[in-house]
């Protein structure tokens, strides 16, 4: 499939528009062309809200740590003062990049000349050059993204034109607010590269037929006693969603559930007797159990290439204790062991994938969150009729 054959035309996808029980998943291609890659890049990631991390991540003054929103690469930095920024991660002089991973620094000193920014992004020395400098320094700030903190989640876009994230997000801030996102502390961030379209992953986490075929041993062992789901449609905002109704924790295996922290003190309803998995639009997923907090970050990095973040965050409280790092590792021992599962899974879904003939497939009950997904994705990235 190309440009010229109508990729991105409404008309193309007639199958996948009809109702869950009855349509067809995206075409394989939108899991394997450049061409639609880079129209996700332009319409869905540098057009949205990207989630990014949490602000436990860069708790002190100087504290930043950097990250990519649409291919933009970007700094996101505590200032003296407290506040958070997130600028473009490219020197004011000619281009260079500025900074990698995290870290903490009074000034961001660019390698190449070492010009030097503050935390606010102005621009404060120009070495060997000051004086001709000097009246130009006021306009070679670094360029800033809109970044909002939304209960401690952190937000970017390189979008002027968007809403508030907290307006995106609906009434999931009321959902999530028994867990106290703000008193959150994130404790590890994993990543991992894995050879497959970053939508093959966020549709397998909407996928609950999967479960006992890729988990046998770990997942499936834990007994679900109903689920609930919420499409983006049925949500009032950026996000599908589903909950998991079962006994004891899901950020814990089975053979671990008596060695967990205690609770979240604040829950009521439904959420003190299972998991809610908000999936924000585009890339995030999200799971709250009833004594954590996990965050999967999906950072595409070409069509057949997404890099997995899997963050743990865990209380506060619970973060302070003697006895954290040991208990925190059974939680991190149940993502080391689930995540490889999923992406082995992905991964030869997307081989699968890679045919110069297009097939039609077929989704069941148990996936219409991965059909209100593709959905969603369509009405991204199609051409209107106009
Ligand atoms: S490119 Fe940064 S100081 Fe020259
Ligand atoms: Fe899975």
């Amino acid at each position: 499939m190309t440009l010229r054959d109508g990729m991105f035309a409404e008309s193309t996808f007639a199958k996948v528009r009809l109702s869950p029980h009855e349509a067809e998943p995206l075409p394989h291609w939108a899991y394997t062309s450049q061409d639609w890659y880079d129209r996700e890049q332009e319409r869905i990631f540098r057009a949205q809200w990207n989630y990014i991390g949490h602000a436990s991540q860069i708790p002190k003054p100087g504290d930043y740590f950097t990250c990519d929103v649409g291919g933009v690469p970007l700094i996101v930095t505590r200032a003296q003062d407290g506040t958070i920024g997130a600028f473009f991660n490219s020197c004011r002089h000619r281009g260079s990049k500025l900074l990698w991973d995290q870290g903490n620094c009074k000034l961001i000193r660019c390698p190449y000349h070492a010009w030097a920014y503050d935390l606010k992004g102005n621009l404060v020395a120009t070495p060997l050059v000051e004086e001709e400098m000097a009246e130009h320094k006021p306009n070679l700030g670094l360029h800033r993204a809109r970044i909002e903190v939304v209960d401690g989640f952190l937000f970017a876009t390189t979008n002027a034109k968007l809403p508030s994230a907290a307006e995106t997000l609906g009434s999931l801030p009321k959902e999530w607010a028994g867990y106290d996102p703000a008193n959150l502390v994130c404790t590890r961030r994993k990543s991992w590269e894995v050879k497959a379209n970053w939508k093959l992953w966020y549709e397998n986490y909407n996928d609950s037929l999967h479960v006992p075929f890729v988990h046998p041993d770990s997942l499936a062992k834990q007994k679900v006693a109903g689920r609930q789901r919420a499409s983006h449609v049925e949500t009032d905002g950026a996000y599908i969603a589903h909950f998991t109704m079962h006994a004891g924790s899901r950020g814990l295996l089975t053979e671990h559930q008596s060695q967990g922290f205690p609770r979240f003190p604040n829950l009521t309803g439904r959420y003190t007797e299972g998991t809610y998995y908000p999936c924000l639009l585009p890339a995030t997923l999200f799971g709250f159990t009833v004594d954590s907090v996990w965050v999967f970050e999906l950072h595409p990095k070409g069509p057949d290439r997404t890099t997995l973040v899997a963050a743990s965050l865990f209380a506060r409280e619970a973060t302070e204790r003697p006895d954290f790092e040991e208990k925190a590792a059974h939680y991190y021992q149940r993502v080391d062991t689930i995540v490889p599962e999923d992406n082995e899974a992905v991964e030869r879904q997307q081989e699968g994938l890679c045919l110069p003939v297009g097939l039609s497939g077929k989704f069941t009950q148990l996936e219409t969150l991965c059909h209100a997904f593709d959905n969603w994705v369509l009405d991204q990235v199609v051409d209107r009729p106009a």
